[in-house]
């Protein structure tokens, strides 16, 4: 039975979703079930989609859910890692959601010629934020919209760039120390400047994780776990010393009447 009812998204594919633009050819990689793509096709967001994914289990169950919907004409499913499955100048927007920054990172790299050729990258990565951002500022690409969404509890880092205009200039803020660029690749440089709800719960979370593994290798003499502990423990001050300052901002904004709503 040919379902016709958008496929519905959580928060946080809704919000990669929105950052697609009108009429992209896209693809999405590591598309699981093909959600995604599947919605942004039936709403007419984007020319056509490739849903891609390394695994044969998801892309069987991607074939099925397009199958269902009836859209076999402008999605194509197909297997294999990262962009290998691309043509260059297939896509002009790629999507890599759910999977690690890190992973992101290389798949992005393992692919120059088809990254090269598109002109929106959005990546929605579930921990190492930071090499993404490491990724995006080597090779050029600017932040054109970072935020952090909130589902089921859950806070998600979600970044969207563009080629071709030179070194972001967001980083210049944060170059002093390698405290400073280490936050600001981790929590991103427009939302240092600008936070807003969920991206302070966000931070939250990461600042736990670091004091666990602080604390993890408090008393370790090896050489690595010392140079790791003064890294950690210097990037944990530069951020308690930067919130403090944006406390210090926000009181003055609210005394001034401004509320502080989410960017989305
Ligand atoms: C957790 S799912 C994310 C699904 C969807 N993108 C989302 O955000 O909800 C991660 C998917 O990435 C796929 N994957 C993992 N490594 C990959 C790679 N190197 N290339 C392509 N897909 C990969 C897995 O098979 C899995 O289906």
């Amino acid at each position: 039975v040919l379902s016709r009812l958008p496929i519905e998204l959580s928060a946080r594919l809704a919000r990669v979703a929105a950052l697609v633009p009108v009429q992209a050819r896209l693809v999405d990689v590591g598309t699981d079930h093909a959600l995604l793509p599947i919605h942004l096709v039936q709403t007419g967001r984007v020319r056509y989609a490739i849903a891609s994914d390394i695994r044969s289990g998801p892309t069987a169950a991607a074939r099925q859910n397009v199958a269902r919907y009836g859209i076999g004409n402008r999605i194509e499913v197909r297997q294999g890692p990262g962009l290998s499955t691309i043509r260059p100048g297939e896509v002009d927007t790629i999507v890599i959601a759910g999977m690690g920054g890190q992973l992101a990172a290389e798949i992005l790299s393992a692919s120059p010629t088809v990254v090269s050729k598109a002109r929106t990258v959005i990546v929605q990565p579930m921990s190492g934020a930071a090499c993404v951002r490491q990724y995006l500022l080597e090779h050029e690409w600017r932040i054109t919209h970072e935020s952090v969404v909130s589902d089921d509890g859950y806070h998600y880092m979600v970044v969207q760039a563009i080629p071709g205009l030179g070194t972001d200039p967001a980083y210049a803020a944060f170059r002093d120390t390698a405290a400073a660029m280490a936050c600001a690749l981790e929590f991103g440089p427009y939302l240092l400047t600008t936070p807003t709800q969920s991206w302070l719960a966000y931070v939250d979370d990461r600042v736990r994780r670091w004091q666990r593994a602080r604390s993890g290798m408090a008393q370790s003499e090896r050489e690595d776990a010392v140079v790791r502990r003064r890294e950690l423990d210097e990037r944990l001050r530069w951020l308690a010393e930067w919130m403090q300052r944006l406390n210090i901002m926000a009181r003055d904004v609210q005394d001034g009447g401004v509320s502080h709503d989410e960017q989305y």
